[in-house]
């Protein structure tokens, strides 16, 4: 029988780093709010790349990592809640630029939790699908869509992007279970990119499109849903947590993590992180760890390393995927 398997990863992030000390000059913050509250040290900021030119350069990285021919690719998927424009999709863009002429490409929404969604999708669209082959890639300039005079939420994020290719092959099978999870009725907690409704026949209303969160009410609902559902997406997998090698978590904040780790009683070095480089970086944030953590050699591919990857955000989202490497 077919599985699916992770084939290979790649990342891309704007040049342009901006530490924390930066920020104090444009608004009234310090890095070491910044450092305690967030673990945040620094993030990349584009200097006008759109979602779609970072989201083409990590393709390419993780198509660069193996020798793998485009027409191969039956599925783009690109997790995003900052699209270039709501048509054509990013996907469509990475589709074109990569040449993958046989793949279907659609955008995916689903904030940060949009990576653990387009995997989950995507793997079951890749066993009924013609080619062998599906990318999902989690990408953000979400600097465009916050208000760099609020303080609570610009601090936070960053742009990036991360890629997965993922490979249908008989005998090997990477998914072992998931745990998705949404609440739409907490979906004001975390808004963004709202269009107004203006036209000849309706005056205009006040929306901005910015990014507005309720941090503390996405904390409080993140530190108790989030150990719930890693430890039911465990079961579900036949799994110990003690059998778990790494836990890698959406990088929104170090002490949610902190948190987490301490309430699944799994040591803090099971748990890579890298928000201290990027801030929270949303869709992008699981795709960039998971391929630096291959890079550093933590997680290697085909080792069969078990790895839960959990994320949440904007919806409200949530969920968790245990995967065998
Ligand atoms: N610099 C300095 N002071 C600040 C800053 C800043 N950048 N931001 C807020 N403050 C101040 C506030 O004004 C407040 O001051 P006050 O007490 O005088 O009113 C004080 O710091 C505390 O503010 P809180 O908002 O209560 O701080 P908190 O400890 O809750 O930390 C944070 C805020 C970091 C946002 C936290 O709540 C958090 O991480 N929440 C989770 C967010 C998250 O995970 N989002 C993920 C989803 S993202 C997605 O889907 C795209």
């Amino acid at each position: 029988t077919f599985g699916v398997t992770i084939h290979s990863t790649g990342r891309y992030v704007p040049d342009n780093e901006v530490y924390n000390e930066t920020l104090t000059h444009w608004m009234e913050t310090s890095d070491e709010w910044i450092r305690k509250r967030t673990g945040i040290r620094k993030r990349h900021l584009s200097k006008g790349e759109d979602t779609s030119d970072l989201c083409i350069r990590a393709s390419q990285a993780a198509l660069a990592n193996q020798k793998v021919d485009a027409s191969q690719i039956g599925l783009v998927i690109v997790a995003t809640m900052t699209p270039d424009s709501q048509s054509p999709s990013v996907a469509s863009k990475v589709q074109a630029a990569i040449k993958a002429e046989n793949a279907v490409a659609f955008d995916l929404s689903a904030a940060c939790s949009g990576f653990i969604y387009g995997l989950s999708a995507a793997e079951k669209m890749l066993r009924h699908m013609a080619c062998p082959y599906a990318l999902v890639i989690g990408g953000e300039v979400m600097s465009k869509t916050l208000n760099w005079s609020d303080r609570k939420t610009s601090v936070l994020f960053g742009d990036g992007a991360g890629a997965v290719l993922l490979k249908r092959e008989v005998g090997t099978e990477a998914f072992i279970a998931e745990d998705l999870h949404t609440d739409g009725e907490k979906g004001s907690a975390l808004v963004s990119g709202e269009q107004e409704v203006a036209n000849p026949v309706c005056a205009r209303d006040d929306k901005n499109g910015y990014l507005t969160m309720d941090g503390r009410a996405i904390f409080n609902f993140v530190t108790k849903s989030i150990p719930k559902s890693i430890t039911q997406a465990v079961e579900k997998g036949s799994t110990d947590l003690e059998e778990v090698d790494f836990f890698l978590l959406h990088q929104a904040n170090a002490r949610i993590i902190e948190i987490v780790a301490k309430k699944l009683g799994r040591p803090l070095s099971k748990f890579p992180m890298n928000i201290e480089n990027y801030g929270n970086t949303s869709a992008a944030s699981l795709p960039i760890l998971l391929d630096e953590s291959i890079e550093n050699g933590t997680i290697r591919l085909g080792s069969g390393q078990k790895i839960v990857l959990s994320a949440f955000g904007g919806g409200l989202t949530w969920g968790t995927l245990l995967i065998k490497i």
